[in-house]
């Protein structure tokens, strides 16, 4: 990685990732989590702009997308009324204050500090002399608050005279109301004031959950740094404004005038502000004076507010709370750290650990790019952002979440596609749409491999689980009408006893369910889509390629992994549903799997014995047999691809064809319209290994030289030229953005972790070089540190924070980068650095948690040699020589010699390469 430093981006300050960037407000779209385990979600900008939320119907602040982030002025405020100069605004919002953005004569200076998870902008105007240094976070316990310190600071040689307001909108209900009732819902807003700030508490919900009481109340509290509360407040909107004004020229602001309320006072059925006003003070030059606001959510009004305010609204108990939030984050991110060559990149990767996290708690929702979402999680994303939390802490704790998710598989091998954040509580669709994307089960196998691997519970496949029961039947194809919903969303037996079958079971259905559901070309149907959501306009005649790919590994490796269980666990047979064996046609009644008749008849035979009710009787498997069966279909999956979809065009470029269109026809290749190409439908081939090493070298040359682009990447496939009414909406978005030809970091990233996989070391290491660098260059990315979900045309980072790349990101560079993973729960070391990620001592590190102990890692390359020069030829741990074995191409320490070390000390592995 280079070590480029753009003077315009931001800059890491120290060894905490902290990072400062001046003049953010000049960079539009920009925004901040501040979060915690509690569900306090909010979104902050460098003006203060953005929302506060605990869910999808109570929003603090009101709903914001990306565009309403320089188009509304519903921001967090704090207004300064100075004499002799009039209303100046902390945080930049003053109809005034934004026209400097483009007016040199009277700039302000602006920068940006923020850390895990706090974010500081300091605001100084020379002329006026005036320094508001304003610092939020939302503090690590079980509180939904968000708190604010103002400081001001008299930076000028006069006295000045200030009256503050801090000012923040209260919309105070569901996002569903801005465009249901907006106005009528306000009239249920009934406003308290008390003696440090303003409550409101609808007295009704009227959302899609009906006219419902409400208690749940909003509040802005707020307190001098001596504890002195406000002198008043301006709780309605439409007078705190005035007639004509708005809220970045708020009348009573401009006129300084005298508060509209004291303490003790209800107001009923209007928009509301938490717009408190303290005391006149007068700052002698240097003198500076802070303020503490406080912005809550509670399930009721509290009994004693003045007794939450004391809590909150004092500087020395924020000072405390900001302190306990950094380490409370920074143990959160303890376990994991990388040590390269470039200091940058260590930094920046800790950010991206951080973005699982996120993504835990908001889902995919609840930034102002995701303004789609309305909570809950898709079964795709909650089984991938697994794979990060498996790497950042003990794999036992991700078990139950694991297993837990088990129960949204249904019989057909399909499932539930939105998980609720109970264990346990799963829907079928968000929007009741009967729809099955293809991908999904692929997924859990990945993830639970990885688990077993990481932490050597191989036992895990054994335990049993329930089958998630809805009317969709035969992967949504059809309906079962006899399916009484008040019987709960649980599969029952024909004594209607609840069904459960093995961890295993549920995986085997997933896959096997879908070798046999082709299309006319014998691959896997795309159904509603996959994992690309905007490929959903072929579901009768597409077909995914790219996945058939990788349900053909899944398949292959489950067949290893039961004999790793066989050796193991010491276990002959399995018991299976009665019914499955009509699947495991090897071993009852062989068909030719080149006929699709043959698959699909097999496969409705299937669906018919547990359409509604399954027998409940088990049979007994032997997993030789079981393993046999599954990696010959594998083997035929593996070698249809490679004699069917393999494709060469005229200018002699060769790589896989990842689609079948709605019209049956092959998707890439030659067009008219240009070369058609996805990088999907290479990822996974060359992942599972159905490529060959030829292949996987041609295929590298033909996404360099069709989608890679030197200004945004990897591009997600090449330009189509049309809009494609027979694969899918996506390519109805602009070429170049999103899934239609941007760099898509997820599925980047997978290509990346592929080449990995398939030793090609600087092919992988050049795309995730290639993500980086186009992140971390400020003037066209425009984001903070971290991964976006993708790049756009222009070059902006889009949907910052919340993505799935970032989990294939941490593990890529954890487990091929790095080259550390769980082998069944030793541990295996395959390093695939290349020489210029060694330091100037030619050593390269991670700090990594395995076996629930804290290891650092160091490879030590003295000879510099580049990747596949090195092997390792020796290690120590806490100097101690170590044997390990060789396996492949990598080398595996066993998991005893690590569980004998001591449990919260860290200890350091010592890898020599030559
Ligand atoms: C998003 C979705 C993911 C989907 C992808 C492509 O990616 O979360 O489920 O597969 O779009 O349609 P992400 O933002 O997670 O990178």
């Amino acid at each position: 990685m280079t070590n480029k430093n753009n003077s315009l981006g931001w800059k890491f300050i120290d060894n905490d990732s902290t990072f400062v960037l001046n003049n953010p407000q000049k960079s539009s779209y920009l925004y901040f989590p501040l979060v915690n385990e509690a569900g306090m979600m909010s979104a902050i900008t460098p003006t203060l702009h953005g929302d506060i939320k605990t869910s999808q119907n109570t929003f603090l602040m009101a709903p914001v997308s990306s565009e309403d982030l320089h188009n509304s002025r519903a921001a967090r405020n704090f207004w300064v009324h100075i004499e002799g100069e009039g209303a100046w605004s902390a945080t930049g919002n003053s109809s005034k204050q934004l026209s400097y953005n483009f007016n040199d004569e009277e700039d302000e200076e602006v920068n940006l500090e923020a850390g895990f998870l706090w974010h500081k902008v300091t605001r100084s105007n020379k002329r006026i002399g005036i320094q508001a240094e304003l610092t939020s976070f939302v503090p690590a316990n079980d509180d939904q608050v968000e708190l604010l310190k103002v400081t001001l600071t008299n930076t000028g040689d006069q006295n000045i005279t200030i009256s503050p307001t801090a000012a923040i909108p209260l919309y105070a209900r569901s996002a569903d109301d801005i465009r249901d009732h907006r106005h009528v819902t306000s009239l249920l807003h009934r406003i308290f004031t008390s003696s440090y700030g303003i409550e409101v508490q609808p007295t009704l919900s009227f959302d899609e959950r009906g006219h419902k009481i409400n208690h749940v109340t909003y509040s802005v509290l707020g307190a001098d740094q001596n504890g002195e509360s406000p002198t008043g407040f301006f709780p309605i909107v439409e007078d705190f404004i005035g007639e004509g004004g708005n809220l970045d020229w708020p009348e009573v602001i401009v006129k300084n005038a005298e508060p509209h309320a004291k303490p003790g006072e209800t107001f009923e059925g209007y928009e509301s502000v938490g717009a408190l006003k303290f005391n006149t003070a007068t700052l002698e030059p240097n003198q500076s004076k802070s303020y503490i606001v406080a912005l809550m959510i509670t399930d009721d009004r509290p009994s004693s507010v003045n007794e939450i305010a004391k809590k909150y609204c004092s500087e020395e108990q924020f000072d405390v709370l900001l302190e306990q939030n950094k380490a409370d984050w920074k143990n959160k991110l303890n376990n994991l750290s990388f040590q390269t060559s470039d200091n940058d990149f260590n930094q920046w990767m800790k950010w991206v650990t951080l973005q699982p996290i996120l993504r835990r708690i908001y889902g995919c929702s609840f930034l102002p790019h995701h303004d789609y979402g309305k909570g809950g999680r898709g079964w795709r994303d909650l089984w991938q952002d697994c794979l990060a939390l498996l790497i950042m802490d003990d794999p036992k704790k991700v078990k139950d979440l694991l297993y837990n998710n088990f129960a949204g598989v249904r019989i057909d091998g399909s499932n539930a596609t939105i998980i609720g954040s109970e264990p346990g509580e799963f829907v079928a669709d968000r929007n009741n749409i009967a729809r099955v994307w293809m991908d999904h089960g692929a997924w859990p196998f990945l993830t639970t491999q990885l688990y077993i691997n990481q932490s050597g519970d191989i036992e895990f496949l054994l335990e049993n689980q329930t089958y998630f029961k809805d009317t969709q039947i035969k992967r949504s194809k059809d309906l079962d009408l006899e399916w009484n919903p008040e019987h709960g969303n649980q599969l029952q037996t024909e004594n209607s006893d609840t069904y459960q079958g093995t961890i295993l079971e549920h995986m085997l259905l997933q896959n096997i369910v879908q070798f046999f559901n082709v299309g006319k070309h014998n691959n896997i149907k795309l159904e509603g889509a996959d994992w690309n959501d905007a490929f959903d306009l072929a579901p009768e005649l597409g077909e995914s390629v790219a996945f058939t790919a990788l349900y053909a590994s899944n398949l292959k490796e489950m067949s290893e992994l039961l004999l790793s269980l066989q050796e193991k666990a010491g276990v002959d047979e399995l018991q299976l549903a009665k019914e499955i064996t009509i699947l495991l046609d090897t071993i009852s009644k062989p068909i030719d799997y080149d006929v699709v008749e043959e698959k699909l008849n097999l496969l409705d035979q299937y669906f018919e014995t547990c359409s509604h009710k399954i027998s409940g009787e088990k049979t007994s498997i032997s997993i030789k047999e079981l393993a046999a069966d599954l990696n010959s279909k594998a083997d035929w999956m593996i070698n249809h691809l490679r004699q069917n979809e393999w494709i060469k065009n005229e200018e002699g470029f060769e790589w896989f064809n990842g689609y079948y269109n709605n019209d049956a026809e092959p998707v890439e290749g030659d067009h008219e319209n240009g070369v058609r190409m996805t990088l999907t439908g290479q990822v996974f081939p060359v992942m599972g290994g159905v490529a060959t090493e030829d292949q996987v070298k041609k295929i590298a040359d033909s996404v360099t030289n069709y989608l890679k682009d030197e200004k945004i990447g990897y591009r997600l496939n090449s330009q189509f030229g049309e809009i494609q009414q027979n694969i899918g909406r996506g390519f109805g978005f602009a070429f170049g953005h999103k899934e239609n030809g941007a760099m898509f970091s997820h599925m980047a990233v997978m290509y990346s972790n592929a080449m990995y996989q398939r030793q090609f070391g600087h092919e992988g290491f050049d795309v995730i070089n290639s993500i980086y660098e186009l992140s971390k260059n400020f003037e066209l990315s425009r984001i903070y540190p971290g991964v976006p979900e993708y790049i756009s045309e222009k070059g902006r980072g889009m949907y910052h924070y919340l993505t799935g790349s970032a989990s294939w990101l941490l593990l890529t560079v954890l487990t091929e980068m790095f080259g550390v993973k769980g082998h069944l729960g030793d541990l295996a070391l395959e390093p695939k650095l290349l020489q210029n990620q060694f330091n100037e001592q030619n050593e390269a590190s991670v700090f990594s948690y395995f076996a629930n102990r804290h290891l650092n890692i160091v490879y030590k390359n003295k000879k510099g040699l580049d990747y596949g020069a090195y092997q390792i030829q020796s290690i120590s741990l806490d100097g101690q020589e170590v044997a390990f074995e060789s396996k492949q191409k990598a080398v595996i320490v066993s998991r005893e010699v690590i569980s004998q070390l001591t449990e919260n000390e860290n200890h350091t592995l010592e890898v020599v390469l030559g």
